[in-house]
């Protein structure tokens, strides 16, 4: 896959795992990478799929509905992906945590939903219920956090809520943040986010 790989000067803070919205790339959330650990080594991957040249990590049939056995290769194709990534780069598989916004929040959700540690902890923004009937793994040592808007045009916040109660259900700790933006990042947003971090990392 497509990628950044950027090492950081501390090893023991988690491997940030960076994953674009629809149409972007693997520079979009360097940034906020750079905002809620600056000393972690970071591995950004572009989606492989491109929906009018718009790249994508998994195929959708219509907005908000996903293809779901695309959807479940390119979870598989993601989480060998990072192992891969990790015996080249050299980090901690075991210590990744992934930074989503919207199609990638939606890959990395998934990601949790199918393999057990598969993240370290995830910072979801704007995401959405990746698929539904899979039981979850144990979800125990993964906290997450939720980064929505009220005001989402795209994601109902009945489904935002879903997701919270399903990761929630699987033992996972998440935090919750709602502003009042619509589908768009916030400031406001990557800063709570950061205080999550630095309160669980
Ligand atoms: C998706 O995965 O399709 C999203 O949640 C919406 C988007 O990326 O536009």
């Amino acid at each position: 896959m497509e990628h950044i790989f950027k090492e950081g000067n501390d090893k023991q803070s988690p491997t940030l795992l960076l994953l674009h919205g629809t149409g972007g790339n693997e520079r979009d959330l360097l940034p906020i990478a750079e905002m809620i650990s600056p000393n972690s080594s970071v591995l950004s991957v572009r989606g492989n799929i491109l929906e009018n040249g718009m790249p994508r990590f998994f195929r959708r049939l219509a907005e908000g509905v996903f293809d779901e056995e695309d959807l479940i290769f390119r979870t598989k194709e993601l989480h060998d992906f990072i192992e891969e990534c990790s015996n080249q780069y050299q980090f901690d598989r075991n210590n990744v945590l992934a930074i989503g916004y919207s199609n990638g929040a939606n890959i990395a959700a998934s990601m949790m939903y199918h393999y057990q540690n598969a993240l370290a902890g995830a910072i979801l923004l704007h995401p959405m219920v990746p698929i539904r009937e899979v039981e979850l793994p144990n979800l125990a040592n993964t906290p997450v956090f939720i980064g929505a808007g009220l005001n989402d045009p795209i994601i109902p916040k009945v489904e935002t809520k879903e997701l919270i109660e399903t990761l929630r259900a699987a033992n996972g700790t998440v935090t919750e943040y709602w502003g009042e933006a619509g589908h768009q990042l916030t400031r406001e947003e990557i800063e709570q986010a950061k205080q999550w971090y630095d309160g669980n990392f």
